[in-house]
Parts: structure tokens; sequence; C-alpha cells
């Protein structure tokens, strides 16, 4: 089965363990990324952002949340009193997985597999025992299964204080989902998606107080 956790370094800080995702072969996506996009942010960070995957500029700059989407977050968390300089974000899985349409040159995002998902989460649950933050949260459906389990639905999940199961843990995160900024761009109702964005960050917020 696809993993990564053979890729795991087994000590070190963040640094230790970007460095090793940076060789990760732990499923096929790889392959026809650039590179891989681990977390950015400090290891003191109270609150941790996930999101699916790396977009099309993440992959090129390597950085998570740097393209159209990670404007729209940055807008909605400073509305909702989130500061994103001090919180840690990063992404369900680490490399860009994309289509390209008639064989062109524009890369279209493709929704990473169950599979590719459950390979990745080894390096997203080190993040979190690294930097052991009191909020996590998960943008869209993606990291919301990722961290809450295959049952989770943005619908239902959205907008309340989850608690985050981590086995072997005392202090135990809180979980605030919500929907994927990308989601928000691509709404019908952009302004009341981006309004319910703004209004699931709040709970997060309220929660960091
Ligand atoms: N979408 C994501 O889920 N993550 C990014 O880093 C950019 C876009
Ligand atoms: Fe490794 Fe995740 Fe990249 Fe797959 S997507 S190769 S598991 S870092």
């Amino acid at each position: 089965a696809y993993d990564a956790s053979p890729y795991l370094p087994s000590r070190g800080g963040l640094a230790a363990y970007r460095r090793a995702a940076a060789d990760c072969r732990g499923c096929p996506l790889y392959e026809n990324a650039t590179q891989t996009v681990f977390g950015e942010g400090a290891e003191s960070a109270r609150l941790v952002l996930v999101g699916e995957q790396p977009g099309d500029q993440e992959d090129k700059q390597g950085e998570p949340f740097v393209g159209p989407a990670g404007r729209l977050l940055r807008q909605a968390a400073e509305e909702a009193g989130i500061d994103m300089d001090a919180a840690y974000v990063t992404n369900a899985v680490k490399h860009f997985k994309f289509v390209r349409p008639g064989g062109g040159k524009r890369r279209i995002h493709k929704a990473p597999e169950l599979r590719e998902v459950a390979a990745c989460r080894p390096w997203l649950l080190a993040e979190l025992d690294l930097v052991r933050p009191e909020i996590v949260v998960a943008l869209g459906a993606t990291a919301g299964k990722a961290l809450l389990g295959s049952s989770f639905r943005v619908t239902k999940d959205r907008g309340a204080l989850l608690s985050l199961p981590v086995e072997g843990k005392d202090e135990q995160p809180y979980v605030v989902a919500t929907l994927h900024p990308s989601a928000v761009l691509r709404a019908d109702d952009r302004e009341g998606a981006y309004a319910g964005l703004v209004a699931d960050l709040e709970v997060a917020a309220e929660a960091l107080g």
C-alpha cells in the first residue's frame, strides 16, 4: 500500500521532517509534481490550518497557500481575527496532483484519492505532534477526513469545536472544520460562501481567545 511512514525521520524537529519529506516517495504523486510542499510556520504556533494539497502556484513556489486560495484564506482569516503570520499552515497531501486537459500546458487540480491521503497522513500527524496546537482548522472535506475519519462531512461538521482523537496524547487539540477556500472561489453564491468561511474561522478565533 502507499505509505509515507518509511520516509519519516525517527527524530528531530520540523526542519528535519521538512528535509525528509522532500525525498518522500510514499505514493506516486511525487512523480509529476515539482516538489514536496511541506507545512510552514512556527513550531510554537497555537493554530494549525490544514488544506487539501498544494495548488499550481504552491507546487512551483514550494510553500502552502501562496496562490489564489491562499489570498482568499488570508483575507477571511484577517476578518475573523486570526493572525495567519502566527499560525502553522499545511496540507493533508504534500504533492500537487493534476491533469493536463488535452495534453496542454495548463495544469488542473485533481482531488487526491483516499489512499494518497492515507499515505501522506503520517506527515500531517507528525506536524501536529511537533507543533501541538490548541486548535486545528480543517479546510474542506479532504482535510476533515484526514483528521476526523471517513464519516466526516463539511455540511454536518463545519463551524463546531470538535475534539481530535490523538492516540496516547493527554492534551487533544480541537478541530474546527470549514469550507475549502477554493470552494468559495467556485461557489455560485460566493459572498454567502465567504461569509460562512469567516463565521467558521471566528469559532476557531474565539476558542484561541
Ligand atoms: N489549496 C490547498 O488546499 N492548499 C494549498 O496550499 C493551496 C491551495
Ligand atoms: Fe509522500 Fe505525500 Fe508526496 Fe505521496 S503525496 S509522495 S505520501 S509526500
